[in-house]
């Protein structure tokens, strides 16, 4: 099967001043169409040419997985952001005060775990098993779906996420990312676990 690079959700200027149009030009048609031709092309005679892109993730390795999984996760950060008014559940606020004290201390180690990353990856909020919520942190590629978590919401943290806006400043990007969340996306996504 083909893979299509996902629309983005939102106009390319929508998100400025956080995220600026030129960033997402680069973002989405630049990088993440980069990672959907390429897994196309890799598929092509593999054991993953009819397969669906959750089962690739799950499945692959080597040049296959990084291409598929960089389309899955890139999928997942823009719907992990929209440029509207958006709040979240009374039960998504109900989780993160059981799992992270309050939604305070929930931001602060979501951005803590952002900001100290070393090099290119993701920053997650994921649900494991019996619905408990952590943030864990994956490294270039690498995809929380493949070690049996549920993705709720996500942020990139590779350099092409905000070197045009931010420089190398990836503290201003969180900051700015933060108010960019899509609390409905997340908050649909915590009802599903
Ligand atoms: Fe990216």
């Amino acid at each position: 099967m083909k893979h299509e690079l996902m629309k983005l959700p939102f106009e390319y200027d929508a998100l400025e001043p956080h995220m600026s149009k030129e960033t997402l030009t680069y973002h989405h048609d630049k990088h993440h169409q980069t990672y959907v031709n390429k897994l196309n092309e890799l598929v092509i005679d593999s054991k993953f040419e009819d397969s669906d892109l959750e089962e690739i993730v799950k499945k692959a390795d080597g040049g296959i997985f990084n291409n598929a999984a960089q389309v899955y996760n890139h999928d997942f950060f823009w719907n992990s952001i929209t440029a509207n008014e958006t709040k979240m559940s009374s039960e998504l606020e109900k989780k993160l005060i059981e799992n992270f004290g309050s939604v305070d201390t929930f931001k602060t180690e979501f951005i803590t775990k952002a900001t100290t990353h070393f090099g290119a990856g993701w920053v997650w909020l994921v649900a494991d098993a019996n619905g408990a919520l952590s943030i864990v942190t994956t490294v270039n590629a690498a995809c929380p779906i493949t070690t049996g978590l549920t993705p709720l919401l996500t942020c990139d943290v590779w350099e092409h996420a905000y070197y045009i806006d931010y420089r190398n400043v990836r503290p201003d990007y969180l900051t700015h990312w933060w108010t960019l969340i899509n609390w409905d996306f997340v908050s649909a996504n915590t009802a599903k676990i």
